[in-house]
């Protein structure tokens, strides 16, 4: 039988459990999750157990980086699902704060970051969520002072702007991003996933087709423009509605026109029914 893994959910019974795993000096790493947890998220994981003595898991489904539009009441909770799974990874710890121990009455501060946060991709389509990422990511690497931090490449966006904020504000941390981890039609694993009917599930893996058919061209050669202009008729054609399809620079996100930019991500947010999804790839 596993160990299920010691759950705080005070600040006081966090910074106990903290120092308990930090006796010898034994490294940290916290892998920033909100719960609903699949094998993207269990990668990151194994990733981080290779990396440090201890793994905290943090679960806290974090109110403001939804806006008031968005799927906050029906984000999927499945906390037992979770606990056993990460029990089965040997998890030491999973911080699990309610909201009011994260945004105490009188909260009143706020990260505004810039830089790959105003690159044009989600901040355009959701101008409230890096805000809040930021914010409440600041406050789990406070609040753990992990040595390492995991994040998935799914949200590729999000990535940049949590390792530009630890490095800004001098956090202590480093960032480190694991690759997406897919199904085996292609689909990015998102807990979001759950939302999408039969016929939808069955559609969602063009996003996935489309970046790859994307890649293809540019890499023979074919023009940008023209290639992401195919990707983006493919995506409707599967009854998408595209928010974007991009070549960025994979380090600044900045746009760019040729491979020689490079290196080159390719980026794509459509919605599906209601249901948002995004994806990405080395192009
Ligand atoms: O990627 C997520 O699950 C969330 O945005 C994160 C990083 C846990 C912050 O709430």
């Amino acid at each position: 039988m596993p160990n299920t893994p010691i759950i705080a959910r005070t600040l006081a019974s966090l910074h106990r459990a903290r120092s308990d795993l930090g006796k010898r000096n034994a490294n940290i790493a916290l892998v920033p999750t909100m719960g609903a947890l699949h094998d993207g998220h269990l990668s990151l994981v194994r990733l981080a157990k290779r990396r440090a003595k201890k793994v905290v898991v943090s679960i806290f489904v974090n109110p403001t980086q939804f806006a008031a539009h968005e799927d906050l009441g029906s984000y999927p909770r499945t906390w037992k699902a979770d606990i056993s799974r990460l029990a089965s990874e040997g998890v030491d710890l999973v911080w699990n704060p309610d909201v009011k121990t994260m945004y105490p009455e009188g909260f009143a501060t706020r990260i505004a970051p810039e830089g790959p946060a105003l690159a044009g991709l989600e901040d355009r389509f959701r101008p409230h969520f890096f805000g809040g990422v930021a914010t409440v990511v600041a406050k789990l690497f406070t609040q753990v002072r992990p040595d390492f931090a995991f994040f998935g490449e799914k949200d590729f966006q999000q990535l940049k702007v949590v390792t530009r904020m630890a490095r800004d504000l001098d956090l202590g941390v480093r960032v480190i991003g694991g690759a997406i981890v897919r199904e085996r039609d292609g689909l990015a694993m998102s807990s979001r996933n759950v939302y999408l009917s039969a016929e939808q599930r069955h559609a969602a893996p063009t996003l996935f087709r489309a970046l790859k058919a994307t890649s293809k061209r540019m890499r023979a050669g074919g023009d940008f423009r023209s290639a992401l202009a195919a990707a983006a008729d493919a995506i409707a054609e599967a009854g998408f509605a595209l928010d974007y399809i991009e070549a960025r620079h994979a380090e600044t996100l900045a746009p760019v026109s040729s491979l020689n930019d490079g290196p080159v991500r390719l980026l794509v947010a459509a919605k599906i029914g209601t249901t948002r999804l995004i994806d990405n790839i080395k192009a």
